[in-house]
């Protein structure tokens, strides 16, 4: 557990490039890995950090079809739109590679062979769906059905989202193809098989007995619990047109399941990157990190790592930090519904606060639990604690120093004993920092990180360089100083959880050397001498304003998806032409509206139906104001048996159109159509 590595690999999951990353992928992923990378980095450690786009796969086929593109340009569009939102936030790849690139053919075909040619696989014809419409064999998310566990309706051919079993599409009662709708039929064909079984007792053995205390709850317990059901042997090709193509033969127009390829992905991108990729893959000195989502447990903890041992050349995993995920204001984030905050969205109305958003979802992330991302919190966080704690301490120092010694960092007089309290506190709180993060702790860390900043605050308060100026500019001097390498520290101890912030404080700082972790907790760092620069605030206010455009944005989502998917009230019974003859239906006018006292939902109205004037009273007063129907030309059921509502007696009835999420509508005529009109 504590030892000593040489490097690091660090991988981050390859996002598909299937559609653009949100809130929920940074949370998740991508942010506390950077956060650790660039710790690794601070401390001068050998490490890689490594991504890339996963290419394959049905979510990518099914959006190709869905845009009429084909998968290639889909992956080409969403491929550079994801690296250049990742550059944007400054998660620091070392590269951001893809799956469909020739050396990622090349090593995942090799890998597969490699396996192959040690006869590790096993080789089944069995049944299968097929979709005679498309000429298509169904696997994973090409089918849905009833799942035969928990009887959820939409389940998936792969997994069942509801419950979590894991599936093979023909356990799936009632299957429809995703790709024609159509119902499937059952076909023989041929895969070739990883036998999971015969190596769970090497992963039971590994994780849960060999980490259950340094690896993650979440991680362990789902393995557990899949080692409990028992491992099953698991296709690793499929039936498709989009992939690696299986490089053995009679494999015409198969290719390698996804999961198969994905994870290799991570080694070919260190090819990629540098011919000394061995190394960080396969010595027992490199510590290899898989930072993922928790629907990806399986695969980084149990595939993943016996694909690895098979090929027997690989290092495994030393963890396999998985977080849970962000909802977005108490409702899963889901890109079908366009229920995220696209990070590319984010940019055009929060330009330059990417830190901003690093912070609020690493102070939120979801490490043992899922946790909830809400727009109100986001401000409330920027403002109490990055603006009021953070940014107005780093004021204070650079103000003052330039207000007393026109932003000359001077020579510090004798320290007084809290002086000295102050300084060796923040070394103090390096170590705690770096304590958490090298046990993945990243939300905890950012938080003593903070502790700098609010150390710096309460020192301005306790010495009062302000009050002492009068009397004792000497002292100020030393007060300052100190004050400016708290501010020093910050820029080194901030680095990896808010990249652009740090710089700014080096900018302002006129710091142009390198700064490394073990710097921090130095009284030096700042020489004596140095002018400072004037620059913007840290942290800028976010405004209400700016807060309600973004609630609105997504209530106006929450409605289109209400109203898409609400269901619309069933047909009723048959009625007669006699039934409908029956009723006599008019056009009027109101010329008169008022509520009717101590009820919410009733107005009393006078109609003029062209053959009388008549008081209806109805329902609406919760849809219009008396002001908003008076005048208004509408539908009445003009011969209703009257009877009395609250007192009133109303003589017929306004007709009115009810929506799905029940809204009202009165009907007018679409032409000036004059009252006693009739309707049939
Ligand atoms: O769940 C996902 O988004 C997958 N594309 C993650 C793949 S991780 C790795 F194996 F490549
Ligand atoms: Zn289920």
């Amino acid at each position: 557990m504590n030892k000593e590595f040489k490097r690091y690999t660090v991988t981050a999951a390859l996002p598909y490039s299937n559609g653009p990353v949100h809130i929920g992928h940074l949370a998740g992923v991508y942010v506390p890995a950077d956060i650790y990378v660039r710790y690794l980095r601070l401390k001068k450690r050998d490490v890689l950090y490594i991504c890339g786009s996963d290419e394959h796969g049905v979510p990518i086929t099914l959006r190709a079809k869905k845009e009429g593109k084909t998968p290639q340009q889909v992956v080409d569009f969403y491929h550079e739109m994801n690296k250049k939102a990742f550059a944007d936030f400054g998660i620091s790849f070392d590269i951001y590679s893809r799956t469909s690139n020739k050396i990622h053919h090349e090593t995942a075909s090799d890998f597969f062979k490699k396996l192959y040619d040690k006869n590790d696989f096993l080789e089944l014809e069995t049944e299968q769906l097929y979709d005679e419409e498309a000429n298509q064999f169904l696997a994973d998310r090409y089918v849905t059905g009833t799942c035969p566990h928990c009887g959820y309706e939409r389940a998936y051919g792969d997994q069942c989202e509801k419950c979590g079993t894991s599936l093979s599409a023909t356990e799936l009662i009632n299957p429809v193809s995703s790709f024609s709708g159509s119902v499937p039929v059952v076909k023989a064909t041929k895969h070739w098989y990883l036998p999971l079984d015969k190596y769970s007792d090497f992963i039971e053995d590994w994780i849960v007995k060999g980490h259950q205390d340094d690896w993650r709850q979440n991680v362990v317990q789902q393995v557990h619990s899949w080692i409990k059901m028992g491992l099953r042997p698991r296709a690793v090709t499929r039936d498709l047109d989009w992939g690696v193509p299986v490089p053995v033969e009679n494999a015409e127009g198969k290719v390698l399941y996804v999961w198969f390829d994905a994870p290799i992905g991570y080694i070919s991108a260190t090819k990629e990157l540098t011919d000394d990729w061995e190394k960080y893959w396969k010595d027992d000195e490199t510590k290899l990190v898989h930072f993922i989502g928790k629907d990806n447990i399986v695969f980084h903890a149990i595939i993943f790592p016996i694909m690895l041992k098979a090929e027997g050349s690989y290092i495994l995993p030393d963890n396999v930090p998985a977080n849970s995920f962000l909802n977005l204001e108490d409702d899963k984030i889901s890109t079908s519904r366009n229920w995220a905050v696209w990070l590319h969205e984010y940019l055009e109305d929060f330009e330059g606060k990417q830190d901003v958003l690093r912070y609020v979802l690493t102070v939120n992330a979801p490490e043992s639990k899922d946790n909830n991302f809400t727009w109100k919190d986001f401000q409330t966080r920027n403002n109490k604690e990055l603006v009021a704690d953070f940014g107005n301490f780093v004021n204070r120092a650079l103000v003052l120093t330039n207000k007393y010694f026109e932003g000359v960092v001077q020579v510090p007089g004798n320290y007084t004993d809290y002086d000295k309290e102050v300084l060796a506190e923040i070394t103090k709180i390096r170590d705690k920092v770096a304590d958490s993060l090298e046990q993945y702790r990243i939300r905890e860390a950012q938080y003593f990180a903070m502790d700098l900043a609010r150390l710096g605050n309460k020192y301005f308060a306790e010495t009062e360089p302000w009050t002492i100026a009068k009397t004792d500019l000497e002292r100020v001097k030393t007060i300052l100083y100190i004050a400016c390498q708290i501010v020093a520290n910050l820029a080194v101890l901030m680095e990896p959880f808010l990249p652009f912030s740090a710089k700014k404080l080096r900018n302002s700082l006129s710091i142009t050397e390198e700064l490394t972790w073990d710097m921090i907790g130095r009284s030096d760092i700042l020489k004596s001498g140095t002018k400072l620069q004037k620059t913007d605030l840290l942290f800028e206010q976010i405004t209400d304003e700016m807060i309600e455009k973004q609630i609105e944005r997504l209530e106006k989502i929450k409605k289109e998806n209400e109203l898409a998917e609400a269901k619309l009230t069933p047909l009723k019974t048959v009625a007669t032409f006699d039934d409908f003859t029956k009723l006599d239906i008019r056009i009027g006018t109101v010329l008169k509206a008022e509520k009717v006292a101590k009820t919410k939902k009733l107005l009393k109205l006078t109609v003029d139906t062209g053959i009388d004037k008549r008081t209806i009273v109805a329902g609406i007063a919760e849809h219009y104001t008396p002001e908003q129907i008076t005048g208004k030309k509408v539908t009445l059921l003009a011969n209703l048996e009257p009877r009395k509502i609250k007192g009133i007696l109303s003589e017929g009835m306004l007709l009115m159109a009810e929506n799905s999420v029940g809204e009202l509508s009165i009907l007018t005529p679409n032409k000036d159509f004059e009252n006693g009109s009739t309707v049939g």
